[in-house]
C-alpha cells in the first residue's frame, strides 16, 4: 500500500539535514508563495523553537521535526483551533502504536505522564483573512534517555521508550499527515465541534486539579472544560470560572 494517502499534505516535502527551525524556514517559504500542504522536514534543528520562548531539543537521526504550511479559508481569530486539530491527529497516530497517548492542554501530547510531542502554530494574517498558518510539530520517536538533557529526563519520553518499538520515521509521518488532513478537512466542513469533542475524549487535563501559569497570573482549580475557541475553563476554589487562553498547566495530584 502507498505510504502517503493525502491529497495535499506532504505531497511536496522540503527535506533538510540541518536547519535552525523548520517553522522559520516554512514561514519564509510561505511568504515566497509555497502552497497549502507543503512541508519542511529536518533531520536536526539547531534552534528548534518551543512555545513560550522555550527551545525544542532536536538531535539528529532519531525523531521527527516538521512544519506544515496551511492556507485554510478562516478568519484569523479561529487559527488557534488548528493547533487542536493537529493535537487530535497526533494523539490518534501515537495510539496506533498501542500507546495511551493523551493531550495535555493546550497541545502537548503525553505518554505515561511524560511529554512526547509538542506543537507550535504560527500565523500570518490580515485582520480579515489568514495568509497562511505554520503548524510545527516535534515528536520524540526514537530518543533514549541519554539523548535528553539532564533536566528533561524526568518529564520527557519517546515513543520508543514508551512502546519498546523502534519507529520508522517515514511511516509515522505518513500516518500522521493522513490523519491531520482528514481532521483538517472535517474541521473545514463541519466546524470546530467534532474536533472539540474528540479533543475532550483524548484529554488528560479535564477533570483534574491544576495549577495554571500564564504571563499574568497563577491560578489553581479544577479544569472543567474547553470552550468553543479552545480556551481552558478552570473552576477556582472560590467558585468562579476562569477562562485561560494561553499558559502552562501543572496537573496536581489530589
Ligand atoms: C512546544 O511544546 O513547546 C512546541 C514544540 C514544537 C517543536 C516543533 S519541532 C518542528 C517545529 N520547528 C520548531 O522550531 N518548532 C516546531
Amino acid at each position: 500500500a502507498p505510504l502517503l494517502t493525502t491529497h495535499d499534505l506532504g505531497r511536496t516535502v522540503h527535506h533538510h539535514d540541518s536547519v535552525g527551525s523548520t517553522n522559520e524556514l516554512a514561514f519564509r517559504l510561505a511568504q515566497d508563495g509555497a502552497e497549502h500542504g507543503e512541508v519542511v522536514v529536518a533531520e536536526q534543528q539547531t534552534a528548534g523553537k518551543g512555545r513560550r520562548g522555550r527551545a525544542w531539543v532536536s538531535p539528529p537521526g532519531l525523531n521527527l521535526y516538521f512544519s506544515a504550511i496551511l492556507r485554510p479559508e478562516l478568519p484569523p481569530q479561529r487559527a488557534p483551533e488548528l493547533t487542536l486539530v493537529a493535537a487530535v491527529a497526533l494523539a490518534e497516530t501515537l495510539r496506533e502504536w498501542k500507546t495511551e497517548a493523551a493531550i495535555k492542554w493546550p497541545n502537548d501530547v503525553h505518554l505515561d505522564g511524560r511529554k512526547v510531542a509538542g506543537i507550535l502554530t504560527e500565523l500570518s494574517a490580515e485582520p480579515e483573512r489568514v495568509h497562511f498558518v505554520i503548524v510545527g510539530i516535534g515528536i520524540n520517536l526514537n530518543s533514549r534517555a541519554e539523548h535528553f538533557p539532564e533536566e528533561l529526563r524526568e518529564t520527557a519520553t519517546s515513543l520508543f521508550l514508551a512502546s519498546g518499538q523502534r519507529v520508522p520515521r517515514a511511516r509515522f509521518a505518513a500516518a500522521l499527515w493522513g490523519r491531520m488532513e482528514e481532521w483538517l478537512d472535517r474541521y473545514l466542513d463541519e466546524g470546530f465541534d467534532p474536533v472539540r469533542a474528540r479533543w475532550k475524549a483524548l484529554s488528560s487535563t479535564l477533570g483534574q486539579d491544576v495549577l495554571v501559569r500564564t504571563d499574568r497570573q497563577e491560578l489553581r482549580g479544577r479544569a472543567e472544560d474547553i470552550d468553543p475557541s479552545g480556551a481552558l475553563l478552570v473552576r477556582t476554589e472560590g467558585g468562579s470560572l476562569e477562562r485561560v487562553l494561553a499558559g502552562d498547566v501543572e496537573q496536581l495530584r489530589p
